[in-house]
């Protein structure tokens, strides 16, 4: 592979012997360039998306239904901030700061997930999304904490149990509209039809079109190839579905002898779209964000005052 011509072939030989261990590399370890690029690019693009995330979310805050609902939302909220610090802190252990990364994803040089560039239009949709997108989120960051690298993969266990929650949160929102008045339940019915597709899409390009597996598959960033994953989100979430007695909107999904569900075929030209930037909300979430930014940079200039303050005081 190109990504290797220039790599000292022991150890590059040694550090494939510790993958196939099991032993986590950790950020003094020798890496191969295109191991810590690779995560650079994955782990900060994953941080992103989940700051980038709470925007959908937020749109609701001010209108939750309910002082609970409000309550349970603005903890959601809360956790995806966090889980967006913990996964900067452990890109940055790669040796990219954190405002590089921000400068990129502002220049367009780095992505977000394409599934928080779609609308919120109801209540039902902060339903859908808890349930849907931090399902899928599930199943792709279980399988992250097994991930290579150590920084990665201790993140992840403590991002998983909170994603439990935001899941959970989700699918309650989705019972209680679907066992409401008939508009409740239309309301829940129509949510599902904006999400199920683009939550599939979460996963990544089919196996076979995804640049970036081979590599991470063979030295274990990803420990599930994306059209797994994606296998398991859909077998899990049919049956979910069910549960609240609405149809998933995919006339050729069918359960197959082993147990998969067969699935109609995903719309990747507007997987793209949303990935070049023409998706319903793109435009948006990255001016709130650049926004967001900038009138933070007071907050980020009193922090790091006080804490050289702190630091000449105590030295
Ligand atoms: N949205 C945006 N870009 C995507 C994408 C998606 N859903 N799926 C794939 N891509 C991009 C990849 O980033 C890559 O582009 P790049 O090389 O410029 O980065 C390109 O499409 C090719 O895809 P590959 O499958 O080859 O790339 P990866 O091996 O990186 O696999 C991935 C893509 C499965 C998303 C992997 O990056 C991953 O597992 N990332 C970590 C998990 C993550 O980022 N989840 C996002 C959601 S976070 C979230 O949901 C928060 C929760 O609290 C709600």
């Amino acid at each position: 592979m190109k990504e290797l011509e220039n790599e000292d072939p022991v150890k590059l030989e040694e550090f494939q012997k510790k993958i196939d261990a099991e032993q986590k590399i950790e950020p003094k370890d020798w890496m191969p360039a295109a191991y810590r690029k690779n995560l650079a690019r994955q782990i900060s693009q994953h941080a992103h998306s989940e700051i980038i995330g709470m925007q959908p979310e937020g749109n609701w805050l001010t209108r939750c239904p309910s002082l609970r609902s409000k309550k349970i939302l603005l903890a959601k909220i809360q956790d995806e901030g966090g889980h967006g610090l913990y996964l900067y802190s452990a890109a940055e252990t790669l040796g990219v700061s954190r405002e590089e990364f921000i400068q990129m994803l502002h220049e367009g040089k780095a992505k977000y997930s394409s599934i928080f560039n779609y609308p919120s239009p109801t209540w039902a949709d902060i339903g859908a999304i808890g349930w849907l997108v931090d399902g899928a989120a599930i199943v792709n960051q279980v399988s992250l904490q097994r991930t290579s690298y150590g920084p990665y993969a201790r993140a992840m266990v403590k991002i998983c149990k909170e994603e439990s929650f935001h899941q959970r949160q989700g699918y309650e929102i989705m019972f209680k509209l679907s066992q409401g008045t008939a508009k409740q339940k239309k309301m829940a019915q129509d949510a599902l039809d904006r999400w199920w597709w683009p939550s599939i899409m979460m996963f990544g390009p089919h196996d076979e079109d995804s640049p970036r597996s081979a590599l991470a598959l063979k030295w274990k960033i990803k420990r599930e190839t994306n059209d797994e994953l994606r296998q398991k989100f859909i077998n899990r979430a049919v049956g979910q579905a069910e549960l609240l007695g609405l149809t998933v909107p995919d006339d050729e999904l069918r359960l197959k002898e082993n147990g998969d569900y067969h699935f109609g075929p995903i719309n990747w030209d507007e997987f793209y779209q949303v990935l070049k930037g023409y998706g319903p909300c793109n435009k948006q979430r990255l001016d709130n964000h650049k926004k967001a930014h900038s009138d933070g940079q007071w907050v980020r200039e009193a922090a790091i005052a006080y804490s050289k303050k702190q630091k000449d005081k105590a030295a």
